[in-house]
């Protein structure tokens, strides 16, 4: 199977996602052998691309395509989702039914403290857009986890992430954007952990992705 064939049709079905999934792809293809993929929470419903993503099945696709040891490592805290999930995807990811955050803190069981991560993809606990607080913290658990398997390179990307819409209305009734506009329901806190450390912002859309979260 041809991945590139197979993504660009796939990218007409993400919808919302699909331009910063387009760059994942593109910057995990500017990187070395092997390619290793740290993703929270797993696909849950055949097909549902334009809902959460596919995202087990996009990062398997393309680590096949890679080869040479690429992989991906996959946990989800639902049984029924890994069983489904595992059903979709090939035996070459490793899924586990486990909270992400206990997961990670044993993530040297699967590669060893010098293996980097090229990808880490936090998507488990879902949001409320109303109250964001309680996932955004969870996802900042996970990224505090994940820090001794990742390096200047690897990409951190955050789902159902948005940019905050905070604005105020002037004088003549217009909407204006606050200047410093913020991240908002998963990468809440991660956004405002990121911006202290002076991590770089790579993209923000839907998702958001940074670089440079540790600086070697
Ligand atoms: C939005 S879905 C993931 C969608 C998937 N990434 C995709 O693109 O299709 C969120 C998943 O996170 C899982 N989850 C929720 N809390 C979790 C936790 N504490 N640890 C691991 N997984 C969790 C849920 O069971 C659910 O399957």
């Amino acid at each position: 199977m041809n991945f590139k064939i197979w993504f660009d049709e796939v990218l007409s079905k993400l919808d919302k996602r699909a331009i910063s999934f387009k760059k994942i792809i593109k910057y995990l293809d500017d990187l070395p052998d092997p390619i290793i993929i740290l993703e929270t929470g797993c696909l849950r419903k055949i097909d549902n691309f334009s809902g959460d993503g596919q995202s087990t099945l996009i990062f398997d696709k393309y680590t096949q395509s890679r080869g040479n040891g690429s992989r991906v490592y996959s946990v989800d805290i639902n049984e029924q989702n890994v069983n489904l999930c595992k059903s979709l995807v090939s035996d070459k990811v490793y899924l586990k039914k486990e909270d992400s955050v206990k997961f990670i803190s044993d993530f040297h069981n699967q590669v060893g403290y010098n293996n980097k991560l090229s990808l880490l993809y936090l998507d488990s606990f879902d949001v409320n857009w109303d109250y964001p607080l309680e996932s955004s913290a969870h996802h900042l658990k996970e990224l505090t986890a994940s820090i001794p398997y990742i390096n200047k390179n690897t990409l951190v990307v955050v789902d159902d992430a948005p940019i905050n819409l905070l604005g105020y209305r002037d004088e003549k009734n217009n909407f204006k954007f606050i200047k410093d506009a913020s991240v908002g329901g998963k990468g809440y806190l991660i956004h405002e952990y990121a911006r202290s450390v002076n991590a770089d912002l790579f993209f923000s859309h839907y998702q958001v992705g940074y670089k440079n979260i540790v600086k070697s």
